[in-house]
């Protein structure tokens, strides 16, 4: 079954979005960064800690293919650096219709900037986001559909990826 598969950087909602996609659909939505903490029984900070970016980019690729063979799942949301390793881009373009949620640097800063639990936001929340954001600049163009959330409801936002998607297959 081909899935919709969420991209996008850290704070562009592909959470949210993905919540209500799965209720319009009414199918199975899975979390990338979920999995991988029920999987590993542990949080993906702690992962970050024990085993460093690199350990868990590896336990990153192998929940990812498991999750999109999966038949019972329609909607994933994949946590924002899923999309460095090539192998991930390619499972996701072979499995599903890949979707990159895109919001402005302000808004995705108002978003995380709480947020202690992010490995890589550690420190200044701001300054990381702009060097992340400038390191990934291009990370999302692979997707088939790309949008920019900042002044969309998540209604709004869903709604327009279901028309895409529905285009697409
Ligand atoms: C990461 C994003 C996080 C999580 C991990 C690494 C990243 O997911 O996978 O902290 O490299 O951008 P979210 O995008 O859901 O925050």
């Amino acid at each position: 079954m081909s899935k919709l598969v969420l991209i996008g950087f850290m704070g562009t909602g592909k959470s949210t979005v993905s919540k209500l996609l799965s209720e319009k659909v009414g199918c199975t939505r899975i979390d990338g960064d979920e999995e991988i903490e029920r999987l590993e029984n542990k949080r993906v900070s702690d992962i970050f800690a024990s085993d460093g970016e690199a350990g868990f980019r590896i336990i990153e690729t192998k929940v990812l293919g498991t999750i999109l063979e999966r038949e019972d799942t329609c909607v994933v949301a994949t946590g924002g650096g899923a999309v460095l390793s090539p192998i991930n881009r390619e499972l996701m373009l072979k499995n599903g219709f890949v979707v990159a949620l895109k919001a402005s640097p302000d808004q995705i800063i108002a978003r995380v900037k709480t947020d202690t639990e992010r490995p890589l936001l550690q420190g200044d929340a701001e300054e990381r986001v702009n060097l992340l954001l400038k390191q990934r600049e291009h990370a999302y163009d692979f997707a088939h559909f790309t949008i920019d959330t900042t002044n969309m409801s998540v209604e709004e936002v869903v709604a327009a990826i279901l028309e895409q998607w529905s285009l697409h297959k």
